[in-house]
């Protein structure tokens, strides 16, 4: 199945703010006549945010790591059939707020249940749908923690500083090691640079394939 659309991932320690910077990506696109599909990791059908709620809960039930990317990749298989799929063979853009790298970086590498077994577990449930671009919002961990402070300070100070430095030099690594698909876009800056660069980069993606919209 050939597939039109255009695949576009955020990725990020917790506190890099690629989630604002989605949400501004998602209104340009639309002012652009665009009509993207938008859609956040784990979540975004029905079984999928009963899985995050599972997966995101502040309290302390016992949960193994590998129960933890079977979740995750539950979710995921769930949001690649139901949303993912149709709406790249319908050429539509998609973006998602995290995806299979967020399962690489946090249980593969920085929680140590491996890159391979994760991939593996994972390989059912993506179907070999892999992002055209994927933006790593990159920050230093002490700044994402001084701005998440006071938000979900449980969960984020339950992992740990050394875990979210582990998250963060995986991604740097993926984007040394895939740099056609993976942009590193420094997130200690303005919002508004931030975005400008977000922007051209997509604009590069949505010319190569030919998608315009009206604006
Ligand atoms: P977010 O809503 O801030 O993106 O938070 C989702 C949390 O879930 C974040 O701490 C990262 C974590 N996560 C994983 O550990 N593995 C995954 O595969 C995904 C999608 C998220």
């Amino acid at each position: 199945m050939k597939k039109k659309g255009l695949f576009i991932t955020f990725e990020g320690i917790d506190g890099s703010g690629k989630t604002t910077q989605y949400n501004l990506l998602r209104g340009r696109l639309r002012r652009r006549g665009l009509d993207p599909v938008c859609v956040r990791e784990p979540g975004s059908t029905v079984v999928g945010e009963e899985i995050r709620s599972i997966l995101l809960s502040s309290d302390d039930r016992p949960m193994t790591l590998l129960t933890e990317a079977l979740l995750y990749a539950a979710a995921r298989s769930q949001l690649v059939r139901e949303v993912i799929v149709p709406a790249l063979e319908g050429g539509k853009v998609v973006l998602c707020d995290r995806f299979l790298d967020s399962s690489l970086a946090y249980q593969g590498y920085a929680g140590g249940l491996g890159v391979d077994t994760v991939m593996a577990v994972n390989a059912a449930a993506v179907r070999g749908i892999r992002p055209h671009l994927t933006l790593v919002f990159d920050l230093s961990v002490s700044e994402a923690l001084r701005r998440e402070r006071g938000r979900k300070a449980d969960r984020i100070e339950s992992r740990g500083a050394e875990y979210l430095q582990r998250v963060r030099e995986y991604y740097l690594e993926l984007a040394r090691k895939e740099p056609d698909r993976v942009r590193v876009i420094p997130a200690a800056r303005d919002i508004a640079e931030i975005e400008a660069d977000v922007y051209r980069e997509v604009s590069e993606g949505l010319a190569a394939l030919g998608i315009d919209g009206r604006g």
